[in-house]
């Protein structure tokens, strides 16, 4: 069974990645690449940890005008990445180009969206005119996202059950904020652990610095998938 775990890879830079990456396996967890290592060490990086056989999710949150959106697909898909996303607030024409663009491809990338982004409150909403809570905000974009045909969500565990029971069960929830127990939270304000984000309906868990920091890796990898097996 492929592993549930996508491991962020927030380094700044390519060499450190690489030292942390050395210690994984393909067979134990898949990668996420974010903005800062893409800018840092670009797209020979991604390449690079493709050609060793991981999962990579390239998590670059495309949000511009269609056409533009679809080319940059276009060229994340040559990367031979696993998955990667786009912003669902660019739009139903934005969310079909992404979609349209990726189905000329051979071996295309899952394409999942962003609904609302978790440091987004009710209040940053209305700020940018935007009057339902954060919650109907998400679940009208994961409906919409759904429509126009990606294959599933980023979303925070806490929403996990909602879209999960609105989107059906074929549809992706990849989460972040998930934190194994005795683990530091961090600047995550909204967390849950491995188990429990599975069973609200996660697909793909996503986790960073409780793995990137840990003394033994590997070994909390380790855990982590025998504990979403049983
Ligand atoms: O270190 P930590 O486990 O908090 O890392 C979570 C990762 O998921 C980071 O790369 C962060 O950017 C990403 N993420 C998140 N919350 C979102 C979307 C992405 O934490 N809503």
């Amino acid at each position: 069974m492929t592993s549930k775990l996508i491991i962020a890879l927030d380094f700044p830079n390519a060499h450190q990645a690489f030292d942390f990456v050395k210690l994984l396996s393909p067979n134990n967890c898949k990668l996420k690449v974010g903005f800062e290592l893409f800018v840092a060490a670009g797209p020979d990086f991604v390449k690079r940890l493709v050609d060793q056989g991981f999962d990579v999710f390239l998590d670059l949150k495309f949000h511009d005008i269609p056409n533009t959106v679809a080319a940059a697909c276009r060229r994340s898909a040559n990367l031979g990445i696993w998955m990667m996303n786009v912003h669902a607030s660019g739009g139903k024409k934005m969310l079909f180009a992404a979609v349209e663009a990726l189905k000329e491809q051979d071996d295309a990338p899952l394409l999942i969206a962003v609904s609302v982004l978790t440091s987004m409150d009710d209040a940053s909403l209305l700020d940018i005119g935007v009057k339902q809570t954060a919650q109907e905000q998400v679940l009208k974009l994961s409906i919409m996202s759904k429509a126009c045909g990606l294959d599933g969500m980023v979303c925070s565990a806490q929403e996990a059950a909602l879209l999960r029971q609105n989107l059906g069960a074929e549809f992706l929830l990849v989460t972040p904020g998930i934190r194994p127990k005795g683990t530091n939270q961090g600047d995550q304000l909204r967390i849950m652990t491995p188990e429990l984000a599975m069973m609200a309906g996660s697909s793909y868990l996503v986790i960073g610095r409780p793995v990137t920091q840990a003394n033994d890796p590997l070994r909390l990898i380790e855990q982590i998938n025998m504990s979403l097996a049983l």
